[in-house]
């Protein structure tokens, strides 16, 4: 099912993604991080993410380090309920709909209804259709904003991790509406892992 190296350059354009990697469990974070090193899925998130807006919650900004923080050749889209947050080389939304909206270049955009106004359809599509957005907005996490933002996405990229670690986070569960479209099989990570990237689009 895999046709070269997934770069993520065949997302919607336009439209709404999610990125993450998990464990078979379904684990994405524990206590404030990613309880594994994977270099090769660092290279694909980059790969895939590089020159979008990214939007993330307050607290997936907290876990950054310092030094990749913004991340670079990306707008960096910050969600938080403190109308107060400020942080160098980030843009603040007060909710999804708001950040989807500063993504997609429409501005003033506060909940849902209003982004369904705006676009002229609810939820993934209308996302997509948004001013003929130039560029996919991959949403980065964590947890909470992950699940907030799945109405709103017509593609995932969910890197599965072959690891036995627990956590306390952890990833939305695809239903039937998504197909999986693309899986470049395991591979063996430097770091001893395995791992495989798979692509879902709706
Ligand atoms: N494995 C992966 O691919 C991956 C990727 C990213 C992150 N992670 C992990 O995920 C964990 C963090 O995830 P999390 O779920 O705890 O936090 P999160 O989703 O990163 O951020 C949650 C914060 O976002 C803001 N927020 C959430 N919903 C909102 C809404 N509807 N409107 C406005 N603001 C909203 C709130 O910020 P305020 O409290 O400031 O209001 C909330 O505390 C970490 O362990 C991180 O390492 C894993």
């Amino acid at each position: 099912m895999s046709a070269g190296p997934d770069t993520g350059r065949d997302a919607a354009p336009g439209g709404v993604g999610l990125i993450w990697a998990q464990t078979l469990d379904g684990v994405i974070g524990a206590g404030n991080t990613i309880p594994w090193r994977l270099p090769e899925d660092m290279a694909h998130f980059k790969a895939t993410t590089l020159g979008h807006p990214v939007v993330m919650g307050r607290k997936t900004w907290d876990s950054l380090p310092a030094r990749f923080r913004p991340l670079s050749g990306r707008r960096n889209i910050v969600v938080t309920r403190d109308p107060r947050w400020t942080a160098e080389g980030a843009e603040r939304a007060g909710s999804i709909a708001e950040a989807l909206g500063l993504a997609a270049g429409v501005t003033g955009v506060t909940d849902v209804a209003e982004m369904a106004a705006v676009t002229g359809v609810a939820g993934a599509a209308g996302v997509a259709g948004a001013a003929a957005a130039p560029t996919t907005a991959w949403v980065i996490g964590g947890g909470e904003i992950y699940r907030a933002a799945l109405p709103y996405a017509t593609t995932l990229s969910v890197t599965e991790v072959d690891s036995p670690v627990k956590g306390d986070t952890y990833a939305p569960t695809p239903d039937a509406a998504w197909t999986l479209t693309r899986d470049d099989g395991w591979q063996s990570s430097t770091s001893g892992l395995r791992y495989r990237i798979r692509r879902y689009t709706r």
